[in-house]
């Protein structure tokens, strides 16, 4: 038997602008995916999905899912291989918070342990990268960086890419709420892909802001400027409205948590759906946040960055 995890993550800055080359904040959390797996004598591959889920989301995926399932596969040269693989573990699998690519991690682990083939955590990663395919047909690799290396990571996707392990002075304490939508990440990467086409001089703009939020937020990170962090969250959100990844519910929630005193908040992912995001240093405002989240009927996470 051979047992694998991958983390979840959120995306502090520059969702969508990472997959054409713009530097991202991401962040692991303390939620994770496992995999168990078993060689089999026969009947193929049996994926036993226990994952708690967001309503929805499963039957949703299933066909992204064995695309996912089948690349890793492939890449691992165990195509032929009869196996049961059984996903369990906290992470609720939604949309937003890298479900998928915690669960390619933790499959990767899973097999290159039952199978003995002593992989690094690079090839761990490159073979989560080809699963998240799988889900998101060209991904930047932001997601599967943050479920395979875990901590506070800058990421640029580039030739190689860059990751950089960021440091910050104490943990950050955040809420995420859930809009309880399942949302198509490959359909909105590809809705903003036409809109740039459309639109080459006003997205060059939105680039070049998108950088300059990324930068300033990678400072405020360093020494801890809890309010410029914030600012430049909002900033990232309004960037975010303008190529058109947000919608009601995650407008609505950025204001509920705003109005209780976030520092600043903003979708995380892929957008149209799943989760946002909220800075709340402090397990009092931390709490305030996520109580108002929830009494408008919305799950939440309670987590930190920079553990
Ligand atoms: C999805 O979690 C993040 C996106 O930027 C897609 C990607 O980076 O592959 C929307």
């Amino acid at each position: 038997m051979g047992k694998g995890n991958g983390f979840g993550k959120v995306i502090l800055f520059n969702e969508h602008f990472v997959v054409y080359g713009i530097p991202s904040i991401v962040s692991a959390i303390d939620l994770e995916t496992t995999a168990v797996v078993t060689k089999q004598e026969k009947n193929g591959v049996i994926l036993d999905d226990q994952r708690p889920a967001t309503k929805g989301y499963k039957e949703e995926k299933k066909k992204h899912q064995i695309d996912s399932l089948s690349r890793i596969l492939k890449k691992m040269k165990k195509e032929n291989q009869p196996l049961k693989i059984t996903l369990g573990g906290k992470l609720v699998a939604a949309s937003g918070i890298g479900a998928s690519a915690a669960s390619c991690v933790a499959i990767a682990r899973a097999i290159n342990e039952e199978f003995h083939m002593q992989l690094t955590e690079e090839e761990i990663n490159a073979i989560a990268f080809e699963g998240e395919k799988g889900y998101h047909g060209s991904p930047s690799g932001v997601d599967n960086t943050a479920a395979t290396y875990g901590g506070l990571i800058w990421f640029k996707k580039a030739n190689p890419d860059v990751i950089k392990r960021l440091k910050i002075q104490a943990p950050l304490e955040i809420v995420m709420g859930n809009t309880g939508m399942v949302a198509n990440t490959k359909l909105a990467v590809q809705n903003v892909r036409r809109s740039k086409e459309k639109h080459p001089h006003l997205y060059a703009q939105f680039f070049t802001q998108a950088e300059e939020v990324v930068e300033k937020a990678r400072d405020a990170l360093r020494s801890q400027n809890l309010t410029q962090i914030g600012e430049c969250m909002n900033e990232n959100h309004t960037l975010l409205q303008k190529i058109a990844v947000s919608n009601k519910n995650l407008d609505f929630l950025v204001q509920v948590a705003r109005e209780t005193g976030a520092f600043g908040a903003k979708l995380t992912g892929g957008g149209l759906g799943g989760y946002m995001v909220a800075l709340t240093p402090g397990k009092d405002l931390q709490e305030k946040v996520a109580r108002a989240i929830t009494r408008e009927g919305f799950y939440t996470i309670k987590t930190r960055i920079g553990v």
